[in-house]
């Protein structure tokens, strides 16, 4: 599994890379940059151990799983601004407007972000099914997805009851974008689409709650980014509301569910099996 999990990164690292210059100027170093730092992947590895669920050859659709990976690239890169969350560390190394400079950070965000549909646009696959991967993705991250969920996560006044709601915009549309996207090129039928949605919801909470606790009681050198600052900018963290107990009761309960749904139509394909459990308990 270990070789497994080590060819689908490699296949993604190289590609992500493919067609940007850093000696064209500072956008594409800044972009390059962005992408070469160490990040998980989770969200392109979601989308490929998916399809290699279904038997489909996931090692086709890289330029779409680097596509994802873009997307959340962006996220992260906007997420940290000085107008966002302030944070200067990311990935292990300074954050893209540090290295650079805020404005150069927007940018690189953007392009990204419109490199990602260009390349989704591009690939060679039924014209159908290109449209139906740009609807579900371009929805994960609207207003009814990630921006909204960033734009309430800024605004959160300290009522817990939109706590929940608010992770499940900011962080679990793009994982659920990610396994519907894969659900569209093997074919999935809409009745195990729609559980596949609501696995995707469940993980992708879990996910955010994991990464609240990581804020609270992390290390900075594993995880790599900046920690404890949830309480500062007075943000949505689950674990300063509920407290750990519930937090921790809520993700074990949120990976017993998922898997339960995902048994009921009928993925049991280790490796994915075993990167949803990475995502819930995470370390970094
Ligand atoms: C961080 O995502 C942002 C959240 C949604 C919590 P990841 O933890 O997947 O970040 P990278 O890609 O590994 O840096
Ligand atoms: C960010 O949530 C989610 C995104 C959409 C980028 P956080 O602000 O908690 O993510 P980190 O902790 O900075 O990675
Ligand atoms: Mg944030
Ligand atoms: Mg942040
Ligand atoms: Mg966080």
């Amino acid at each position: 599994m270990k070789d497994y999990f080590e060819k689908l990164t490699n296949e993604i690292e190289s590609g992500l890379v493919k067609g940007i210059e850093p000696k064209k100027g500072i956008l594409e170093q800044a972009m390059h940059y962005s992408l070469c730092v160490r990040g998980k992947r989770l969200r392109p590895l979601l989308f490929l151990t998916l399809i290699d669920a279904f038997e489909k050859n996931s090692l086709k659709y890289i330029d779409i799983a680097c596509a994802i990976e873009y997307i959340h690239t962006y996220s992260l890169i906007h997420d940290d601004l000085p107008c966002m969350d302030n944070d200067d560390f990311r990935r292990g190394m300074p954050t893209v407007h540090k290295k650079f400079n805020d404005a150069i950070a927007l940018l690189a965000g953007d392009t990204l972000l419109a490199s990602a549909f260009e390349k989704i646009s591009y690939f060679d696959m039924s014209h159908d099914k290109i449209v139906n991967i740009l609807k579900i993705l371009t929805h994960s991250i609207g207003k009814d997805g990630m921006a909204g969920g960033q734009a309430l996560d800024l605004e959160f006044n300290g009522n817990k009851e939109l706590i929940f709601h608010i992770q499940r915009k900011k962080t679990a549309e793009l994982i659920k974008g990610a396994l519907l996207s894969s659900a569209e090129i093997v074919d999935m039928n809409e009745k195990d689409k729609g559980i596949l949605e609501d696995a995707g919801n469940t993980i992708g909470i879990a996910f955010q709650m994991a990464d609240d606790l990581l804020d609270i009681e992390g290390d900075e050198q594993i995880v790599g980014k900046k920690l404890h600052k949830d309480k500062k900018n007075k943000r949505p963290n689950s674990v300063l509301f509920f407290g750990k107990d519930f937090v921790e009761k809520e993700i074990e309960t949120s990976y017993t569910n998922s898997i339960n749904m995902l048994k009921e139509i009928k993925i049991n394909f280790p490796p994915f099996l075993n990167l949803i459990k990475k995502m819930v308990y995470r370390d970094r």
